[in-house]
């Protein structure tokens, strides 16, 4: 794209003060503007005035979970149909890592954190030693993912690559990037984060299958013969991954995707409730929770609204492809945006102010056909770190870490 035409789109989007500092650049700096003009969606930054809106949602119902006492029954069974999927090459793993863990407050990426008390024990090496724990019970080297942004890429990949991946085989790990989405004032006004570069940010967690297929990588899928995808977030340090029981029960279920579960630990818990909108599965909020359906019980007379998501999902590798093009509503979503101001100075704001806009999985998980929500031990395989400490923090995983017999 040259000047004239990222003028025209410029123009076109309202947003001319891109260019407030064109004359200043270099030559390669100029180029590498030119191109993120070319490459950028300004479309979506009219959205900005939808901020909190959130889109409208339809009606809800209870979608009964798998709970432990029917898989205690056919543990065996599921397993079993687990580990054949897994031998035969039909599972990969696939880790979210290209979140910003803006709350956590390092500017590392946030697998590189290192939780350990007497010995080093970084997020990533609990996960990788998480998988590792079913490659030996199935004696199978599963193919493992793992979607940067480009905020993340370098470092993430020279920290695993410098501690040999923990021991996972290197030719099983594939990267990719996500794409990233222009980040906005409230008047949907892009952000400068440099003289010659455009604020951006991950575009949200649903982006990982379409930056998966942008990056050519449907043809790995294919030539391995991958049908089952377990996409797990890099901060629960003691999530089981292609978890043998839940891949089986899954594939034995009929369903297009399963997802863990948890028992919510009070009826206002600010976790996602997996259940049926319109009658297609779907995950309401839990701010989107009425009276009615807090109050709402079950046949056994238990919550039926109880188990909420931990961003653990196992989805058909088809299934996927089939709602591939679809477009997934955009959610936005106030954060601290750092940019710089008229004076060209960088500023890192101790507050929101603006917005990103991300596709979330759970509006994928809403085109599919049908879900199998399946309950796991929470104390066991739920310690997630968005935070240094209180809730969901280094401290809370550090306790959990520690009830499971894991040495820090
Ligand atoms: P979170 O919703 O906790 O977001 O991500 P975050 O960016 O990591 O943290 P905060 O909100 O800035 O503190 C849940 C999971 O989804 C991944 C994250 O890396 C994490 O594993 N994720 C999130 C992505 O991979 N890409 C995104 O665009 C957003």
């Amino acid at each position: 794209m040259n000047l004239e035409q990222a003028k025209e789109k410029l123009e076109k989007n309202g947003q001319m003060h891109v260019l407030k500092y064109y004359d200043e650049l270099d030559d390669a700096q100029k180029q590498a503007l030119l191109t993120q003009i070319e490459e950028t969606d300004f479309e979506i930054l009219k959205n900005a005035k939808n901020l909190g809106k959130g889109s409208e949602r339809g009606k809800f119902a209870p979608l009964a979970a798998t709970q432990l006492s029917e898989i205690e029954k056919r543990r065996d069974e599921f397993t079993k149909a687990g580990v054949e999927a897994i031998k035969a090459g039909k599972v990969a793993a696939c880790l979210l890592a290209g979140g910003m863990g803006t709350r956590l407050g390092s500017d590392d990426p946030k697998g590189m954190y290192n939780i350990g008390l007497t010995k080093d024990v970084f997020i990533f090496q609990r996960i990788i030693e998480n998988l590792l724990d079913v490659v030996k019970a199935t004696d199978t080297w599963i193919h493992l993912f793992i979607m940067t942004s480009e905020k993340n890429h370098e470092k993430t990949v020279e920290f695993l690559t410098e501690k040999n991946f923990f021991g996972y085989k290197a030719d099983k790990v594939t990267f990719f990037k996500q794409d990233m989405a222009p980040a906005s004032d409230y008047d949907g006004k892009v952000y400068m984060e440099e003289k010659g570069r455009m604020s951006t940010s991950p575009n949200g967690n649903a982006g990982w299958f379409s930056s998966m297929l942008k990056a050519g990588l449907d043809e790995t899928l294919h030539a391995e013969g991958i049908e089952w995808i377990n996409i797990f977030a890099v901060d629960n340090v003691l999530q089981r991954i292609c978890d043998p029981c839940f891949v089986g029960a899954t594939i034995l279920a009929g369903a297009e995707v399963g997802s863990k579960v948890v028992k919510k630990n009070a009826p206002n818990e600010s976790v996602g409730v997996m259940c049926l909108e319109d009658g297609k599965p779907s995950i309401v909020e839990y701010y989107e929770l009425s009276q009615e359906m807090m109050d709402a019980k079950d046949e056994a007379g238990d919550p039926a609204y109880n188990y909420g998501v931990i961003l653990n999902y196992l989805f058909n590798e088809p299934a996927l492809e089939r709602i591939a093009r679809k477009e997934l509503p955009l959610h936005v979503v106030e954060k601290k945006i750092p940019y710089i101001d008229e004076n060209g100075e960088p500023v890192k704001p101790e507050k929101p102010n603006g917005c990103k806009f991300e596709q979330l999985v759970l509006d994928m998980i809403h085109e599919l056909d049908s879900c199998l929500p399946f309950e796991v031990v929470r104390e066991h395989e739920f310690a997630p770190i968005k935070n240094k400490t209180g809730v969901d923090s280094v401290e809370s995983a550090r306790e959990l870490c520690k009830k499971n017999g894991i040495e820090l």
